[in-house]
């Protein structure tokens, strides 16, 4: 059966034919494969298997053809040489750090990353004697010190979410390697259709499925993406012991998700850059945070390293929370709910929902204002989704 692989195809190419492996059946779309264990041929094949004397599938908490479809799929285009699929955005991280990370070792984070992701890191990594620190800023002169202290595991989210900080990955893996860490780029604001960490310098990208990769708000997933050593075989050990692994159902629908990916970032990225235009311009908004804006603090910075800017969009409104969840609650279109990468947009106060389980002075920490809303822009039309701010906003 034909079946043409070739590395140097274009990113699109990729996102559709790349991961695939057509049964004797010859069917066109990926097939699933919901079962959760193998047969083997003999008592001796079994034992070959399990010794890993002899490739092949076992279980699929260790591994699953649709699940492996998926992962070849997102490593060809965030140009990783392996991806291990998770359950959830979460479980990546966790897995990452757990395979990563042994008790006295240090971790440095970027300070405006996701709150679960704050929460995993102190109350939990800390609990097993693993150092947390943050760097409150993106300039590379706060990094440059913030690494003297010689992490074993420096992670970045960019853009952060919600206030779409940019970090220079590329002088943040410099910095990194100087000091021999492993350097951890939380991918899910951009996707590879927008931003390649690996390309830039990172080691290792992690992905929540869950947003842009799936696209339209059906399914929990992650990925971790990496090299042979860190990620094929740390991270997918840790995998295939403690179990957060992907569902085959989910991992197809992911794999059909990332057939539209790029045409869908480049959607998403114009809708958005026409509301955060439109935004900065209301009275009651005190600021407007997106990186495709010449006001956004890393506007040139985010252009250099992405090809485009992304579909989140977060504003400051000067009434504070009030005013938020009055803008909010108007709304009759846009979907109040804490996901993001949905076709359909959607709206959230973070410091009351994604945020809200951080202690006061960690949301300080994180910038994470009381009049902050965080919208991810879905591909409706335009001037519907700015008729629904506006009447938020009761102009
Ligand atoms: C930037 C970022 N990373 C990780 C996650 C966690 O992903 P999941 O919800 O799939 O566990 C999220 C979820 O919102 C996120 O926004």
């Amino acid at each position: 059966m034909k079946e043409e692989r070739d590395s140097s195809y274009g990113f699109d190419t990729l996102a559709v034919r790349s991961g695939q492996h057509r049964t004797s059946e010859g069917e066109q779309s990926e097939p699933i494969f919901p079962t959760s264990s193998y047969v083997f041929a003999n008592a001796a094949e079994a034992a070959a298997r399990f010794s890993g004397e002899r490739p092949g599938n076992i279980y699929s908490r260790f591994t699953n053809p649709t699940v492996r479809s998926f992962e070849e799929r997102l490593a060809a285009l965030e140009g990783g040489a392996r991806c291990v699929a998770t359950a959830s955005g979460m479980s990546a991280i966790l897995a990452t750090c757990m395979a990563l990370l042994r008790a006295g070792d240090r971790l440095v984070s970027s300070a405006g990353v996701f709150g679960s992701t704050v929460m995993l890191f102190n109350n939990y990594l800390r609990r097993f004697g693993i150092e947390v620190s943050y760097v409150p800023s993106a300039d590379l002169e706060a990094w440059e010190r913030a690494l003297r202290s010689m992490p074993q595991l420096v992670f970045v989210e960019t853009p952060s979410n919600p206030l779409t900080e940019i970090y220079d990955i590329r002088g943040i893996a410099e910095l990194s390697h100087r000091q021999g860490a492993t350097l951890v780029v939380d991918n899910c604001f951009c996707t590879p259709a927008l931003q390649r960490p690996l390309d830039l310098g990172a080691d290792v990208v992690i992905h929540s499925a869950t947003k842009y990769l799936d696209g339209q708000g059906r399914c929990m997933g992650g990925a971790v993406i990496g090299d042979a050593d860190r990620v094929g075989k740390e991270v997918f050990g840790f995998l295939r012991t403690a179990g957060p692994s992907m569902s085959p159902f989910n991992a197809w629908v992911f794999i059909k998700g990332l057939e539209t990916l790029s045409l869908r970032m480049r959607a998403h990225s114009a809708s958005a850059l026409s509301v955060a235009r439109w935004l900065e311009a209301q009275p009651g908004v005190s600021r407007v945070l997106y990186p495709g804006l010449e006001s956004h603090p890393q506007h040139g910075l985010a252009r250099a390293q992405q090809a485009d800017f992304g579909g989140i969009v977060s504003f400051e409104l000067a009434g504070g929370r009030e005013a938020a969840w009055r803008l909010i609650d108007r709304t009759r279109l846009i979907s109040i709910t804490a996901n993001l990468g949905d076709t359909k947009t959607t709206i959230t106060h973070p410091a009351s929902t994604t945020h809200g389980r951080l202690s006061a002075q960690e949301r300080e920490r994180a910038g994470i204002e009381e009049g902050l809303v965080r919208m991810a822009v879905g591909l409706e039309d335009v001037a519907d989704i700015q008729r629904d701010l506006a009447r938020g906003m009761g102009s």
